[in-house]
């Protein structure tokens, strides 16, 4: 089941009446979260994000999380900013947020070149390739990285669950409205 954090805010409509552009009708700045979740390590990496990206402070930003197998590219082209999540596995991105972008890149390239976006990756002790992975693709679609990666092997630390609230903060506060 998808999930949206938060609600949009009171008094938002919740159908929009500004015309569509380019097919998105623009509601409020919308955040999506692309995660792969395979274990509780990676899930508290991204529940520090969800954090981050809900905190009170943050106000009027949409925040939709999806599974990486589960995304479409439609959810890329109505959001305004990404944050990504993946294990390294076998030293790339993991299938699932190949997967993903396999199937949004040409349908989101030229519409969303220029948008921010950040990530952070889980290993067990090498996630040189999956940051390399993730890096790589992203420049290929023209994402402009907004925040520091964030990258964790193992029980992920006090540092690391800040880091991953920090990145999810980071990008959502970039898309309020007036910022
Ligand atoms: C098939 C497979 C390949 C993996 N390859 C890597 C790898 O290249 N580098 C790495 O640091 N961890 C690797 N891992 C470990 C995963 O990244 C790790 O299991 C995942 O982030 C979940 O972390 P956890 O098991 O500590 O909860 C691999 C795991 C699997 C199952």
């Amino acid at each position: 089941m998808h999930s949206v954090y938060p609600a949009a805010p009171t008094g938002t409509p919740a159908v929009c009446e500004a015309p569509p552009t380019h097919g998105r009708v623009r509601c409020v700045p919308t955040l999506l979260i692309v995660h792969h979740t395979p274990s509780p390590n990676c899930q508290a990496l991204l529940e520090a994000v969800v954090a981050g990206a809900t905190t009170p402070e943050i106000e009027g930003v949409r925040v939709v999380r999806r599974a990486a197998l589960s995304a479409t590219a439609s959810d890329v082209l109505e959001a305004d900013g990404y944050v990504l999540g993946t294990p390294a596995n076998l030293g790339y991105m993991s299938g699932a947020l190949k997967h993903f972008f396999d199937q949004i890149y040409y349908p989101c390239l030229d519409e969303t070149r220029g948008r921010p976006f950040g990530y952070y990756v889980h290993g067990g002790n090498d996630v040189t390739g999956a940051v390399r992975a993730v890096e790589a693709v992203t420049t290929g679609l023209g994402w402009r990285r907004a925040a520091d990666a964030v990258a964790v092997t193992g029980e992920p630390a006090k540092a690391d669950t800040q880091a991953c609230w920090e990145l999810g903060a980071t990008i959502a506060a970039g898309l309020m409205p007036g910022v």
